[in-house]
């Protein structure tokens, strides 16, 4: 069985301040959540990570780290850049990568994220992968072609033992910010896609073994529908996951399969 995640992506949103100011409220929300069963993981910006990592072992909250990108090397002259021993040293957990805001506002291609794919898992860390078509790849039925390359080309090299702790986030492009979200079956479509694509990758159990979520306006009101799909392990939430309430009840919206 495959336990459910649900990650707040915060893009570049809140100081450290408000996400202390947040942790606080998320705890008082998901009080009584039974973390075994839906894991929650929050992903601030880098000036953020080291005020939530104590807070939530100050306050011993089950919530997980994560980050939104890195570079792939440990060190060096990089400037302006943040790397895996960074991120690990602040016990962060998991780390985005390959968003569509990095690849299309600065410069990510399939073969950097494959880079940091590799560098994340030789530091420990769970990459969530992104992946997602753009509203015209959409409509020209390029959606299936899209999606298989990016998670060929972001797993070039990826040893069986680590792909199966991986995390991908299926996040058609068009449904980022938008309101418009994927119908659950489209969705389910894409994400049964990519669960065969890594079973010819490596093995049937080793697909059955990694998360696959969804992102793209991700709400309370929507998330059961989407997470009740077979191949849909959780959600990658944006804009939803930056108030506690409504991310809370996205939490204990999602289905627990299995
Ligand atoms: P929204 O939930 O705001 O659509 O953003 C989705 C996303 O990009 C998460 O990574």
């Amino acid at each position: 069985m495959r336990t459910p995640l649900i990650a707040g992506n915060w893009k570049m949103n809140k100081t450290h301040l408000d996400a202390i100011h947040f942790l606080g409220q998320l705890g008082h929300e998901l009080g009584d959540h039974d973390h075994g069963k839906v894991e929650v993981a929050v992903c601030p910006p880098f000036t953020a990570l080291r005020s939530v990592q104590t807070n939530i072992e100050d306050r011993r909250q089950s919530f997980r780290l994560g980050a939104q990108d890195m570079h792939w090397e440990a060190e060096g002259a990089f400037t302006g850049e943040v790397s895996p021993l960074m991120l690990k040293a602040l016990k962060v957990g998991y780390v985005i990568l390959g968003h569509s805001e990095r690849r299309q506002h600065f410069g990510e291609t399939d073969e950097s994220v494959n880079k940091k794919v590799k560098a994340a898992f030789a530091h420990d860390l769970v990459p969530i992968m992104c992946c997602g078509e753009t509203e015209g790849e959409h409509e020209a039925n390029e959606t299936e072609a899209k999606v298989e390359r990016q998670v060929r080309e972001g797993l070039d090299g990826v040893k069986p033992d680590d792909a199966r702790n991986l995390v991908v986030a299926y996040e058609p492009i068009w449904a980022i910010g938008t309101g418009k979200t994927a119908t659950p079956d489209d969705a389910q479509r894409v994400c049964g896609l990519i669960r065969k694509v890594l079973g010819n990758l490596y093995d049937q159990n080793i697909a059955d073994e990694v998360r696959i979520q969804y992102g793209g306006s991700v709400k309370s009101g929507n998330t059961e529908a989407l997470t009740s799909q077979p191949d849909i392990d959780g959600a990658l939430v944006g804009g939803a996951s930056l108030e506690a309430a409504e991310f809370a009840a996205i939490v204990r919206a999602t289905k627990v399969k299995g």
